[in-house]
């Protein structure tokens, strides 16, 4: 069996890592694993900007950062920043919250036109949960002129007349949002310009996103390289968030999808238990996040390292199908193109193998869309409008035959998706 030397490779290189990152290894790490290439202060700037610049007049734009999720007793979820927040200020701290003002206003006596409170400073909190970033810190990383900590912040007046319209989501509790949790707010407009900010991705966003993919390719590749009948589900996902972390990405972006045999067809089957028996495919449908943006990666692979006749016809259909669906990723056309194309390419398919009679049964067997934005969230925002140069979408299919399905059983269990 192939399991136990792989885990030997990994325990070896464990200890390696602890000295000093290896140049050649069973995987190959990236050179430049450090925070070198975060984006800087000057990038959230350029986005507060544009964001203002869709504000209507006298319009005031409200972001609250992520809070804080108990998972029981003492213990807490890992904090994860809301991905707007992240967008336009870089600061990865709960309780602090973001103005963007279309007229500049006076604040402490100072002409602003955004103002950006964050968390104090705290030596108690900060010996059990690290060092927090404060006033000056957040704004060496957001480039907002007037940060204030949540103290200064609730003894300074708000810079709010009547004329103004606050556009913003709820607020939650704690002190640097006191001031601001008694006003109405205005969503859904706020959701529309992030959407047109986010769907369009700037070159230096590009730069993290491919070291993201880049990433999570070397994951699918590592692991196809370590599949063997005899693993699990489990020790397949330890393959690929061991790749992940060691390659400097901070995060999953989402929960890793490792579904094999029956599990292939559950389209985002998380519970990742099961043993991988030969025979069986495996969907694996992982991203790493880096610097705060995802990939979405999906590979469908054989277990016992080849496919039986079955499989390769349904694999070599999804994958004429996302061939099909990758060529309609063109500037100017509509939003759904790829998932047309791809979708008369698997309905004429499965019409031939004889596993429909008629093309409108594909949804039966085709039950998702084929492309969603890709950034900082794994479904970005956007607003599914034409293509433009400067998107990232994902173009992925799926054919899913799960036992009991009206169709020959030699069919059956078996679930694909290439992305
Ligand atoms: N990676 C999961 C999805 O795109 O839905
Ligand atoms: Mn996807």
């Amino acid at each position: 069996m192939r399991f136990v030397p792989l885990f030997a490779a990994f325990s070896a290189t464990l200890s390696l890592c602890a000295q000093e990152l290896p140049r050649t290894t069973w995987i190959t790490l990236p050179k430049d694993t450090v925070d070198a290439d975060k984006l800087p202060a000057a990038f959230r700037t350029g986005r507060r900007e544009a964001l203002r610049a869709l504000l209507p007049e006298h319009g005031v734009a409200v972001l609250s950062a992520a809070t804080i999720k108990n998972r029981s007793n003492d213990v807490d979820y890992e904090f994860h920043q809301d991905p707007d927040f992240h967008y336009l200020t870089g600061v990865d701290e709960p309780e602090a919250l973001l103005l963007v003002f279309k007229e500049p206003r006076l604040v402490r006596g100072e002409p602003v036109n955004e103002l950006l409170v964050v968390r104090d400073r705290d030596a108690r909190s900060e010996v059990w949960t690290g060092e927090r970033l404060g006033a000056p810190g957040a704004k060496a990383v957001s480039g907002v002129s007037m940060t204030l900590g949540a103290q200064a912040f609730a003894g300074t007046d708000l810079p709010l007349g009547p004329k103004d319209r606050l556009f913003g989501g709820p607020v939650p509790a704690g002190k640097a949002y006191d001031q601001v949790r008694p006003l109405a707010l205005e969503k859904a407009d706020l959701d529309r310009w992030m959407a047109e900010l986010r769907e369009q991705k700037l070159p230096e966003e590009l730069v993290l996103m491919r070291k993201a993919i880049a990433i999570t390719c070397e994951a699918e590749r590592t692991l196809m390289r370590a599949l063997a009948p005899g693993m699990t589900e489990y020790q397949a996902e330890a393959v690929v968030q061991y790749v992940f972390t060691a390659s400097g990405a901070e995060h999953e972006g989402y929960p890793s999808i490792l579904g094999g045999g029956a599990h292939s067809c559950v389209l985002h089957y998380e519970t990742n238990r099961a043993a991988l028996k030969a025979g069986d495919l495996l969907v694996s449908d992982v991203g790493a996040e880096y610097h705060g943006y995802t990939a979405d990666v999906t590979r469908t692979l054989p277990v016992s390292g080849t496919f039986s006749p079955e499989q390769r016809t349904i694999y070599e259909l999804e994958l004429q199908a996302q061939e099909a669906g990758i060529a309609q990723v063109r500037a100017g056309n509509a939003f759904h193109a790829p998932h047309l194309a791809a979708t008369t390419v698997i309905a004429e398919g499965l019409v031939r193998l004889g596993i429909i009679q008629d093309p409108g049964e594909v949804k039966r067997y085709f039950v998702h869309g084929t492309s969603h934005y890709l950034g900082l969230d794994v479904h970005d925002a956007g607003r599914y409008g034409p293509l433009r140069p400067g998107q990232v979408i994902t173009v992925e299919p799926g054919i899913y035959i799960p036992e009991g399905s009206p169709c020959d059983p030699k069919w059956w269990n078996i679930g694909v998706r290439i992305e």
